[in-house]
């Protein structure tokens, strides 16, 4: 037999619960994975919770919300345990990242073989598992702004899941980083190479006193009207700001929405096509994904609720 965490209806997470059901079967062109670890983003309590209901058709698989009561946890690492009759190039006993995954929070997961990127082996499992989400997020956020060497960039919720990734990879693209987040969370964006500036009232004074030379570029990754005000105010060109969450009001600023929402750009082709790159710079440890807290599988709940109430820096983990 095998676990599986869902929600039982929508809710908080206490609707969240283990079923029992027989360990999965492959499709033909599919693998079955033994999960090792599962990341955690807030999409998978956003999903039960009701907040997606407005997801456009076109979007609903990609969400998670395309049956009536949707399977949560969007990416894992894990070893490959069953392959189908069609698959070739994935073999019994690999280690694999699964992104996106349907239904991770699980012993195992079935996967198109399309969603497995080989799991490098300088890479721990938890980092792995948790990588991709954010990881391709990060990607695509710093992509739609236009971010570059010559760029000064303000990261909103720098430091979340998302936020890390993206300080770091607009780092390595030789941008100037101006990061907001809690006080104590400084330290750890100043060790990921940006200037860190708490978030709340006079924040638009302390990014220009941080950044005296202007502020090029925005990615929003807190989703307040404080950020998304802030950046319109700094940076000249809305569509150098890139917003992946947020209120409604975003809509009307000629900013670019990046999700699964109306008129927002979900970039699925793009975000896949990141994978390879993500995974190789985790591997030579050049991208360094923090973990914050793993939790055991049947402990789901309390991971959303510290995800939901908040965390220390780095992702949260659960392990089957
Ligand atoms: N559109 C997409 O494709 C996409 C993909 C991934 C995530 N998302 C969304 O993006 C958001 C961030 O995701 P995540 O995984 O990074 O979440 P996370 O790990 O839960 O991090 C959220 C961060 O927001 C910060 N924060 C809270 N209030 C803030 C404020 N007023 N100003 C600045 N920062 C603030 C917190 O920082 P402190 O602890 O420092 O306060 C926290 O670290 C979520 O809403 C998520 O659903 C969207």
């Amino acid at each position: 037999m095998a676990r599986t965490v869902r929600p039982t209806a929508y809710g908080t997470p206490e609707v969240l619960q283990i079923v029992e059901t027989a360990v999965p079967q492959p499709a033909v062109d599919g693998v079955v994975v033994q999960v090792r670890a599962a990341g955690v983003n807030p999409i998978d309590w956003k999903i039960y919770s009701g907040a997606f209901h407005t997801v456009e058709d076109k979007h609903k698989a990609a969400a998670g919300v395309a049956e009536d009561m949707p399977r949560i946890g969007m990416e894992c690492a894990g070893v490959v345990t069953a392959i189908g009759s069609e698959v070739t190039g994935v073999q019994v006993g690999d280690e694999v990242i699964v992104y996106p995954a349907t239904g991770a929070y699980a012993d195992y997961v079935t996967a198109p073989v399309t969603a497995l990127i080989p799991k490098p082996a300088g890479l721990g499992w938890h980092e792995a598992g948790s990588l991709m989400l954010a990881g391709t997020t990060a990607t695509h956020a710093l992509h739609a702004a236009g971010v570059g060497p010559d760029d000064t960039v303000l990261i909103h919720g720098a430091s979340g899941g998302v936020g890390l990734l993206a300080v770091q990879l607009a780092a390595a693209l030789g941008a100037t980083v101006i990061a907001t987040a809690a006080e104590r969370n400084h330290e750890v964006l100043r060790g990921l190479g940006a200037i860190p500036v708490s978030y709340g009232s006079g924040l638009l004074d302390r990014v220009r006193a941080a950044a005296p030379g202007g502020v090029t570029a925005a990615v929003d990754c807190a989703g307040s009207d404080e950020a998304l005000d802030t950046s319109l105010e700094l940076v000249a060109d809305p569509q150098r700001i890139a917003s992946i969450t947020g209120s409604g009001r975003r809509a009307d600023a000629g900013i670019k929405l990046l999700g699964y929402g109306p008129g927002q750009d979900a970039g699925t082709e793009f975000r896949q096509a990141a994978r390879a790159d993500l995974a190789a710079s985790a591997g030579a440890g050049d991208l360094r994904v923090l973990i914050d807290n793993i939790y055991p599988l049947p402990e789901a709940a309390r991971a959303h609720q510290d995800g939901i109430s908040g965390h220390a820096p780095g992702k949260l983990v659960l392990v089957p």
